[in-house]
């Protein structure tokens, strides 16, 4: 049943232009594997899994099951001074799935959480190794990192910045990797731009390597418009972090959990970080979680102090919440079991072929891939910046189907179970809606 006017006006909601959503609603009622039921009930394909984290799809039978037997038999356990053994179980399959070197697992309940959390190791890291100079965050322009305030001082979205004051002290950003002149409609990992990385070196001039703690970036920045990184661009940014000492975060809150086609970009791009926060397919979007992976000189480092005080001053009411837990064992045990976490590279020349099959299409200037992601960049309405996409946002959800989009970039990432006759679907619905907006 359709809500009526007066039902949506106490919720405000979050990245959500509310006065046009309340105007016409677009309410989801129910979902399964590649699809959305709205309140008028038509099947909608989800061309993002929900929000970049339903990566084995909807209303998966371990997640399900996991869930309501765990709510069954422990609903909470306090995380500080005591523990559950779904915890320790989880974080022992996760760390077979990362990179070498990357054993330890601190739980967290978002991304944006995750990335506060690693931002405080890295600073606090230092500071327990006698270098408490080093204090430093560096971001990159065009990343998201999440709403809170550490992610958004080293973020580097105008929009998600201007409206809150100073922010964090001490944090300066490289420049981004977004170079249309030369990588226009690359496949995969653009040739050029490696150099850019090199801007670390600027900062370091600028600020001395004994002040920086970390360097945080995405793999892939997705909520900017999915910009790949350039061939080469990752390992010299890991070259130079090495060269002065500084730690180098990914911020996996998107590329982890088989979007790119292997279990996290860093295993896709060939560089490990020190520190990599990870959400949304942890637990295919069910319940709320994240975490952060540290490597293992990283928490030995802490364990340095006596044994009888705590030794990282840090955590959350509901970290390693055993609801979350369980649900992450579920979601794990799925993507063993269909092959999800390698699905990407098997499906990604279809998705890619399908993809820049739009080139040429009205308005579009550029096509951007990598696994299951995919930009498709427009030319903006003159004065008016987001609206052209946000409209063919709107006329693919009258046609069925759920996109999204970012700026004037339409950010595809669909969960990993995607059909090829779905890929078709999706990119057909959105050649449609280009045809015909504005
Ligand atoms: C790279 C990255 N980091 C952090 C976040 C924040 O995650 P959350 O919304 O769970 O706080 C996101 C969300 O999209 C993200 O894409």
């Amino acid at each position: 049943m359709p809500l009526n006017p007066a039902a949506l006006d106490a919720y405000w909601m979050p990245f959500t232009a509310n006065r046009q959503f309340k105007k016409a609603p677009r309410l989801l009622t129910g979902a399964d594997g590649m699809y959305f039921r709205d309140d008028r009930d038509r099947q909608v394909l989800d061309g993002i899994a929900g929000l970049w984290c339903v990566n084995a799809g909807h209303n998966r039978p371990h997640i399900v099951q996991a869930i309501q037997a765990q709510a069954a038999e422990l609903d909470f356990a306090p995380p500080f001074q005591m523990a559950h053994p779904k915890a320790f179980e989880l974080a022992e399959q996760l760390v077979q799935l990362t990179p070498a070197g990357l054993n330890k697992v601190f739980f967290t309940n978002s991304g944006s959480e995750s990335v506060d959390t690693a931002l405080k190791m890295a600073i606090a890291y230092h500071r327990v190794r006698g270098e408490g100079s080093r204090t430093r965050l560096i971001g990159r322009e065009r990343g998201y990192h999440g709403v809170n305030f550490g992610g958004i001082s080293v973020g580097g979205m105008v929009a998600n910045r201007k409206m809150f004051g100073t922010m964090l002290g001490g944090v300066d950003h490289i420049r981004h990797t977004h170079d249309p002149a030369r990588n226009a409609y690359s496949m995969g990992q653009p040739a050029h731009g490696a150099e850019l990385a090199d801007d670390l070196e600027r900062l370091v001039a600028l600020h001395d390597a004994s002040t920086i703690a970390a360097v945080i970036v995405e793999p892939i920045a997705g909520s900017t418009g999915v910009l790949i990184p350039p061939q080469g661009y990752l390992q010299r940014l890991r070259e130079i972090c090495d060269k002065h000492g500084i730690l180098l975060i990914f911020d996996e809150v998107i590329t982890g959990f088989g979007r790119t086609g292997n279990p996290f970009g860093a295993q896709t791009f060939g560089v490990t970080p020190d520190l990599m926060t990870v959400a949304k397919g942890l637990t295919n979007g069910c319940v709320p979680m994240g975490a952060v992976f540290a490597q293992q000189k990283i928490y030995d480092t802490f364990m340095s102090g006596p044994e009888h005080l705590i030794e990282f001053f840090h955590g959350y009411t509901y970290s390693a919440h055993p609801l979350a837990c369980a649900a992450a064992l579920g979601t794990l045990k799925t993507y063993a079991e269909e092959g999800l976490l390698t699905r990407a590279s098997a499906m990604q020349s279809q998705f890619a072929e399908a993809l820049h099959s739009l080139k040429g299409e009205p308005h579009v200037i550029d096509i951007r891939n990598m696994g299951l992601v995919g930009g498709i960049e427009l030319a903006p309405l003159p004065g008016e910046p987001a609206k052209r996409a946000f409209n063919v946002f709107l006329d693919c959800w009258e046609q069925g189907v759920l996109i999204r989009t970012t700026g004037d970039t339409i950010a595809l990432s669909p969960p990993l179970i995607i059909e090829s006759s779905q890929i078709d679907r999706l990119i057909d619905t959105i050649r449609t809606a280009l045809r015909r907006v504005a």
